[in-house]
């Protein structure tokens, strides 16, 4: 018989939880202030009363009066037993519960996951071993103290020293550790004379590294490759103990380049920094941060490239600004990264200049300004020309109105004129595999269930659920979506008032659409005067399943793309989805 569980374990155990992780698996949420917010999972409500706060990792369900930790949330949601969710919390941490008189925990072994983490001690115990690697981060300002909490190791000048260390070599190859030799033989390690930087994820566990050449290596830093664990655009190095450092809301998150950057910015106590791993940001990565705080500071360096490099962050970020989100521009001065400048100007000078940082609307309006004579009035045109694109990515809300104000103000207009030389109204929610809505290409799909609808809104009723939908990829599909939600939430919406409430480009493609009112090959009749056909309606029928099985595929090649890092809703939902996949097939 297994003895009590220890307070101290369920302790670690809910520390190294994150709850939003957990029940975002299970539970819609979109973050409302400093919590996130969705529809309770215990009753059916339809406005949303469930909050999950980051800060406490408590939920707390209004509709039904519940609340708890992620021990209490998995006892509810998933209805276990007190050591079940205890069990399941373990399962996800990859430690094992010990039982008091019992065996101590150890970690789960569980292939690539314990290849890193052992490759992270044998780095970790070759630092002790080599002086030269131990002055190098001496010489670079990197205390022992900071260095241990970063997990930072060296991997020494050997073409076997970690293959030799680890017994069974497969999983450290699939984890990109070593390289298997062409036509067999022993593999290699990766990793040579570089000091290493361990990767981890959102719960503390090792994904990949970083390493800096200590000799003169061309490639002076080494990422670990892609692999199902690892994702350059999906990780940030630092996020892990970002959130570690501190059990408080994080104010902000700062974006910075490079490893000793986060490294250092933490030794002097700036503990919000995180590193792209020498890509671009991405959609994801925003997201990621987004979940964390409302707020990103981009620090950047203050030459062209640096300038460069910001344009690209900002677009990527525009879309992803809603619900007080908010995003800043930090310049650094030249020759330096935020390692040496916080170095040479102390924490609280640094801190300074994220608070002088400029806000995004200052960046972009500033930057597009620069590229036009204000002076003239072709220039302002010019201007809000420039803008257009850039502020038909934000949703609506106050800071796209804040951007249009302060745009007409430079280009010496009325706001009304530039909200309406907008497109409109912005799609609700875009998914990040969504391509911007576009109505240059619209696939023939969407053309064509865009046209019956026009003439049928009624239709639209008939797709109950467009979330799949969105998921098909089909170029201008989330016109279609926009369009359907529209319908659905406006039963007696008619054509004119479809093409009003969408306005701009998009409006003016459903009124070319509909004016156009082509006949379709197989009737010869236009469509118009086809309104009470029973052939329309089952047409219309016909596209919305194409369109829901197109999605539906999406979907699968996704979750068999991700098999690996899939949580049980998602793979839950991929069964789901095979099943319909299946139905489909055999009623066509
Ligand atoms: P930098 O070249 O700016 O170096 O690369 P750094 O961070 O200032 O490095 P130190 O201070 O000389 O040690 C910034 C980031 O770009 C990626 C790494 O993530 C690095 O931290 N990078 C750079 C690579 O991936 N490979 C490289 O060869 C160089
Ligand atoms: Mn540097």
């Amino acid at each position: 018989m297994a003895g009590r569980i220890p307070d101290s374990f369920i302790h670690d155990l809910l520390a190294r939880t994150d709850i939003v992780e957990l029940i975002g698996s299970r539970v819609e949420l979109k973050r409302a202030g400093r919590e996130l917010r969705g529809l309770s999972p215990f009753t059916s409500e339809k406005s949303p009363s469930f909050f999950v706060s980051p800060v406490k990792q408590m939920f707390f369900d209004f509709s039904s009066g519940k609340n708890g930790n992620a021990i209490g949330f998995l006892m509810e949601f998933d209805r276990l037993s007190f050591v079940e969710a205890v069990e399941e919390l373990a399962r996800r941490a990859g430690v094992e519960v010990p039982h008091e008189g019992g065996h101590q925990p150890h970690v789960v072994m569980d292939g690539p996951l314990d290849a890193l983490a052992a490759a992270q001690r044998f780095f970790s115990e070759q630092l002790r071993k080599h002086s030269e690697a131990v002055a190098y981060l001496k010489k670079r300002g990197v205390t022992g103290e900071t260095a241990k909490r970063f997990g930072i190791g060296f991997a020494p000048e050997s073409w076997n020293a970690l293959t030799d260390f680890l017994k069974e070599t497969r999983h450290a190859i699939d984890a990109g550790l070593l390289i298997e030799k062409e036509g067999g033989g022993r593999p290699y390690d990766r990793f040579r004379n570089r000091v290493m930087f361990p990767i981890r994820d959102g719960r503390g566990r090792v994904i990949g590294f970083g390493g800096r050449t200590l000799g003169n290596d061309p490639a002076k830093y080494l990422n670990s490759p892609e692999t199902p664990l690892f994702h350059k655009g999906r990780n940030l190095y630092g996020l892990y103990e970002a959130r570690q450092a501190t059990t408080s809301a994080l104010p902000y998150l700062i974006v910075v380049e490079g490893y000793m950057d986060v490294v250092m910015l933490s030794q002097h106590g700036i503990t919000e920094a995180v590193a792209t791993l020498g890509t671009a940001t991405t959609r994801e990565h925003l997201q990621l941060l987004f979940k964390q705080t409302s707020k990103v500071v981009f620090c950047f360096d203050g030459d062209r490239a640096g300038r460069a490099a910001a344009w690209r962050a900002l677009d990527q970020v525009l879309p992803e600004l809603f619900e007080g989100r908010e995003c800043v521009f930090m310049f650094l001065p030249d020759g330096h990264d935020p390692d040496t400048l916080v170095q040479e100007i102390g924490a609280d000078a640094f801190r300074a200049r994220i608070e002088q940082a400029s806000p995004l609307s200052e960046f972009l309006l500033g930057e597009l300004s620069r590229q036009v004579n204000l002076g003239s009035l072709e220039g302002r045109a010019r201007l809000v020309a420039l803008c257009k694109p850039y502020l038909e990515k934000l949703r609506e809300g106050t800071l796209r109105t804040l951007m249009s104000d302060q745009l007409a103000r430079l280009a010496r207009l009325e706001r009304a004129d530039i909200e309406a030389s907008l497109a409109g109204r912005t799609p609700q929610a875009e998914p990040a595999v969504a391509k911007p809505a576009s109505t240059q290409k619209v696939s023939r799909l969407v053309r064509r269930s865009l046209e019956i609808l026009l003439h049928r809104p009624d239709l639209a009723e008939q797709v109950g659920d467009v979330h799949l939908l969105e998921q098909s990829e089909v170029a201008g599909v989330s016109l279609l979506v926009e369009t359907i939600d529209y319908l659905h939430s406006h039963p007696d919406a008619t054509a004119a008032t479809l093409i009003q409430q969408l306005g701009g480009a998009k409006g003016a493609y459903l009124q070319k659409l509909l004016m156009s009112d082509t006949e379709h090959p197989d009737y010869g009749m236009p469509l118009s005067e086809r309104v009470g056909d029973e052939g329309l309606v089952q047409e219309f029928g016909s596209l919305a399943l194409q369109l829901r099985e197109r999605g539906i595929d999406q979907r699968i090649n996704y979750f068999m793309n991700h098999a690996q890092d899939l949580s049980e809703t998602e793979i839950r939902e991929w069964k789901m989805l095979v099943q319909s996949r299946k139905r489909i097939d055999r009623d066509v």
